[in-house]
Formats: C-alpha cells, sequence, structure tokens
C-alpha cells in the first residue's frame, strides 16, 4: 500500500513529507512584475504521488522550484521533512522535459555525473547504475553515447540519473513532454513500475490530464496564472494502472471532471461548430 494520501487542501499537515503553506511568487524583471503563483497550499505525504496539472504559464515549475529551493517564495514558506527550505534541496533528485546528457560520455557515465557533482566516489555507484539501466530496458546500452538512443531511451537515462544516489523524493516537469505518444505511455508504465519498486516520495508535473490521472495517487489541478489550486482529486485506482486503465470508470470520470474544469475557467475552448 502507499502511504495513504492525506485529503484535500489542509490536510493533516503534521504528517506531510513536504509542506507548501501560503507560498506565492511575484516575479520582478525590467521593472514588470508578474505574479507567477498566488497564496498556494499543498501538502504531499511520503511515499505519495502527486501530479499537478495546469495550463502552461501557470506556475508549475515555479512551484517545484519553489519546493526545491532553487527560488525563493515573495510570501509564505515550503517545509520538506520537517525543515524550511532556505537553500537549493540535496537530497531530490530532478527530471526535466530535456534530458540534458553529455554526448561524449556513454549513458552509464551520464548516470554517474550525478555521483561525481556530488562528490561521491562513483565506483560502489556502478552496479546500481547498471542495475537501474538493466530496469529501464537499457542494459544493452549502457556504453552507447546519448545521440545513439532514441529521446525515450534518453529520457529514461535522466530518470536513471535522477535516482542513482536513492533520493527519498523524486521531482519531475514535464519529464515526459517532448516524447510521441506511444513512447509517452510505455515511459507512464516503466515509471509507475519503478515508483511501485522504490517507494519515493513524487512530484509529478504535467499539462497532460490522461498522464495525471493515470499516474498519481493525487491530482492537483492548477488555475491560469497567478497559479492556484482549483481542485485536489484522490485517484484510488488500483495498481499497476496498465493500459486497461484507460477504460476504468474512475479514469473516465475524473478526466471529464478536469476537462469540464478547463472549460469553464477558459483554459480549454470548444469549438460550437460542430
Ligand atoms: N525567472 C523568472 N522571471 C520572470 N518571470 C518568470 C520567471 N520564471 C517564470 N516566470 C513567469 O512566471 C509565470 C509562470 O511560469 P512557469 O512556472 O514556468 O509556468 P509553467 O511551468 O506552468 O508553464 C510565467 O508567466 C513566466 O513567464
Ligand atoms: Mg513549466
Amino acid at each position: 500500500m502507499t502511504a495513504g494520501p492525506i485529503g484535500g487542501a489542509g490536510g493533516d499537515d503534521a504528517a506531510a513529507y513536504v509542506s507548501v503553506r501560503g507560498v506565492g511568487k511575484t516575479f520582478e524583471r525590467d521593472g514588470r512584475r508578474t505574479e507567477a503563483l498566488a497564496a498556494l497550499d499543498l501538502q504531499i505525504a511520503r511515499g505519495e504521488f502527486v501530479a499537478v496539472v495546469g495550463p502552461s504559464g501557470c506556475g508549475k515549475s515555479t512551484l517545484l522550484r519553489l519546493i526545491a529551493g532553487l527560488v525563493a517564495p515573495t510570501r509564505g514558506e515550503v517545509v520538506v521533512d520537517g525543515a524550511p527550505v532556505r537553500h537549493p534541496l540535496t537530497d531530490i533528485g530532478v527530471v526535466f522535459q530535456s534530458p540534458v546528457l553529455l554526448d561524449w560520455r556513454t549513458v552509464l557515465d551520464n548516470v554517474l555525473v550525478q555521483v561525481e557533482l556530488r562528490g561521491l566516489d562513483p565506483r560502489p555507484y556502478r552496479t546500481r547504475a547498471l542495475d537501474l539501466l538493466g530496469r529501464v530496458g537499457l542494459g544493452d546500452f549502457t556504453d552507447r553515447r546519448p545521440r545513439e538512443l532514441s529521446g525515450g531511451m534518453r529520457q529514461r537515462t535522466a530518470i536513471v540519473r535522477a535516482l542513482i544516489h536513492d533520493p527519498p523524493f523524486l521531482m519531475m516537469d514535464e519529464p515526459f513532454g517532448a516524447l510521441d505518444a506511444l513512447t509517452r505511455e510505455q515511459m507512464r508504465l516503466d515509471l509507475e513500475k519503478i515508483w511501485l519498486d522504490t517507494k519515493k516520495t513524487v512530484l509529478f508535473i504535467t499539462h497532460s490530464i490522461d498522464e495525471a490521472v493515470l499516474l498519481a495517487d493525487r491530482v492537483v489541478v492548477m488555475s491560469a496564472r497567478p497559479g492556484r489550486i482549483e481542485r485536489e482529486i484522490t485517484i484510488t485506482m488500483p495498481r499497476p494502472r496498465g493500459l486497461a486503465a484507460r477504460q476504468d470508470p474512475q479514469f473516465i470520470r475524473t478526466t471529464h471532471e478536469i476537462t469540464e474544469l478547463f472549460l469553464a475557467r477558459g483554459v480549454l475552448h470548444q469549438e460550437t461548430s460542430a
């Protein structure tokens, strides 16, 4: 079993692994102010898989960067594992849309970059890297260069790199956004398997409603900028959620609910000519 979802906004704050409390962010650049996030509250339980879905520009990446300590909030505070976040977190893994691999290094050595950057001796991590690469289907590609890989394989390498130091918390910012639909579906299945194996706490950011509902224990729906949480929906579909999960009544009902919400908020527009 996963750690039980802690309920909607205002859940049991004390039990939260991540606690975002009244956090807002206003950027100032060239005298122009952009309110990226309004006051936002979010809790993530240890071991929980939370997906954030929202329109482009609503502050999803800003939220991730605030939690990771890469930017400071204008108001409010973020607490991770009991400690207020004031510096970039180190005990996390982050995966971005673009895998950013070093083309002169092999797949294995790209994974080990993470260990080297942390000043750790890479030797004991080789076995773990090879094991993880094998588990995501890259066992025969560990000596290849990134340019020899498909987009999905490059992103798998980035995921393994994010996990190599065994962080308890994995943050992913539209990690499958650049992949074709079929690869994306496979990555979704693979990510769930890794998560079931490792039980990390996951914050997964996406603009895909389907992906959010299929992957998460709880879907956080954000409004357009300035980003606010519109709704939190707990997903109880049994795991693993294979291809058949798309026929699950809860999947159909929930994706419909989120689509309707985006239509009502003007995030999506329906042509009336049909
Ligand atoms: N460093 C920054 N300086 C100024 N504006 C920023 C900065 N980062 C993000 N923004 C603005 O904040 C808003 C939210 O951006 P972002 O968090 O990247 O949205 P999303 O990831 O949901 O697409 C956007 O209007 C964006 O232009
Ligand atoms: Mg973004």
